[in-house]
């Protein structure tokens, strides 16, 4: 059952607004009054009239903050883990959608859309443009507001202005969120910005922290897939070591195709070194040349899939790609980064990193040249992580896949 405050037009505009609400103030069809945005905050699911059959298995419901709600790639995602595609048809979500003020509209409206799709599973929308209001109790934080590079701003710019809008965040998460709160970071760098929001959630276990580079692993799961003309489920193990930006490693030594080594599969070297691997490190660039905006589709499966990979057991000998802290990692990468590794879960929403892969040199060579960006990136934003006097020195080739 649904509770809250109660939303108007002159509702101060950092309120968090729940639907149910309106629903039981006004008791009147979507639209019939003038001031209603149409639909908005409309449908409510009167506990006493439920299915008891249906409902009786199913699990607690769980919050599901997102920030850049109004966005593109929210727009693919919201819709996945409302339907139940993300954590299973016994799981009720609550959706806390976070937008800013110039968004806050266009928010209702993706809620008008989330009420129309009629999913069980969805038991409320909340909207808000106040982080501390919109994460609190969160289960998990799926940050993918972030600002575009705009033209003439240096790298540094873009990691000092996001990097302030990811401290606030992890502030807001310290403060407000479940304590076991998971935290999926896609605004970009994305890296760099998980790691600011952790230090300034200290609340909150460092090992709960991600950045997304599954959508890098299924880029590169694709091209294998391609190229061995086999179909893509067949591609396992695949490994995307280090920073979501143009220096990442997409791992086809220790990949496999058909439980055989991709590399006997696709015998062709030059091929994987040349071709494949800029492809890897380039593709989001190449979309954004043909598409004109960056990728927003293929992210929210990718989110998707890495919420999917921490809530369901990894099958038996693979592993999925996270950028996660380097704290203890088996691999002599330096502590205190988030970085891309291979990791297994239990299903349980935590994760381990796997250890033993092969590491050979072309691989160690390319790992040190991202650890090294990403090491660059941290001292460029120390002081919003509360350590001051690093100095910033960004080398020239480090992008994002978009900036090309
Ligand atoms: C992607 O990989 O598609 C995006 O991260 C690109 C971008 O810079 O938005």
């Amino acid at each position: 059952m649904m509770m809250g405050k109660t939303c108007s037009k002159t509702t101060p505009s950092n309120l968090l607004v729940k639907r149910g609400e309106r629903q039981k103030a006004r008791n009147t069809p979507a639209g019939k009054e003038t001031n209603a945005p149409l639909g908005v905050f409309v449908l409510e699911y009167d506990a006493s009239n439920e299915d008891i059959e249906k409902t009786r298995n199913w699990k607690p419901i769980i919050k599901i903050a997102v920030s850049g709600a109004a966005g593109m790639i929210s727009n693919h995602l919201l819709f996945k883990i409302a339907s139940g595609e993300v954590f299973g048809p016994d799981q009720p979500v609550a959706l806390r959608l976070l937008g800013s003020e110039r968004s806050q509209v266009a928010l209702e409206g993706v809620a008008m859309e989330l009420e129309d799709c009629l999913f069980p599973l969805l038991r409320e929308v909340d909207l808000g443009i106040d982080a501390k209001k919109v994460f609190e109790d969160a289960d998990w934080a799926l940050l993918i507001g972030a600002k575009p590079r705009g033209p003439g701003m240096e790298r540094g710019d873009l990691l000092e202005m996001n990097g302030g809008l990811f401290a606030e965040q992890g502030k807001a998460l310290n403060e407000v969120a479940k304590k076991t709160c998971k935290v999926m970071v896609v605004g970009n760098p994305c890296n760099t910005n998980a790691l600011i929001c952790m230090a300034n959630a200290p609340n909150l276990d460092r090992r709960n922290f991600h950045a997304l580079t599954r959508l890098d692993e299924n880029r590169a799961k694709c091209q294998l897939a391609l190229k061995a003309g086999v179909f893509y489920e067949t591609v396992s193990n695949v490994t995307i070591w280090g920073n979501h930006s143009t220096t990442q490693v997409p791992d086809f030594v220790n990949a496999k195709i058909g439980g055989e080594r991709c590399t006997d599969v696709i015998d062709d070297q030059t091929w994987l070194e040349n071709d494949f691997t800029p492809a890897i490190q380039t593709r989001g660039g190449l979309l954004i040349k043909k598409w004109g905006r960056s990728s927003a589709a293929s992210t929210a499966v990718s989110i998707a899939d890495a919420m999917k990979a921490l809530v369901t057991p990894t099958k038996e000998g693979d592993w999925f790609s996270s950028a996660v802290i380097t704290d203890g990692n088996p691999y002599g990468i330096e502590e205190g980064l988030v970085f891309s590794m291979p990791c297994r879960s239990k299903g349980d929403g935590s994760y381990e990193i796997v250890e033993g892969l092969k590491i050979n040199d072309w691989l160690r060579e390319r790992i040190k040249k991202s650890e090294e960006e990403l090491s660059n990136e941290r001292s460029c934003v120390s002081h919003l992580m509360g350590v001051e006097g690093a100095s910033c020195v960004i080398l020239e080739d480090t992008l994002l896949p978009g900036e090309m």
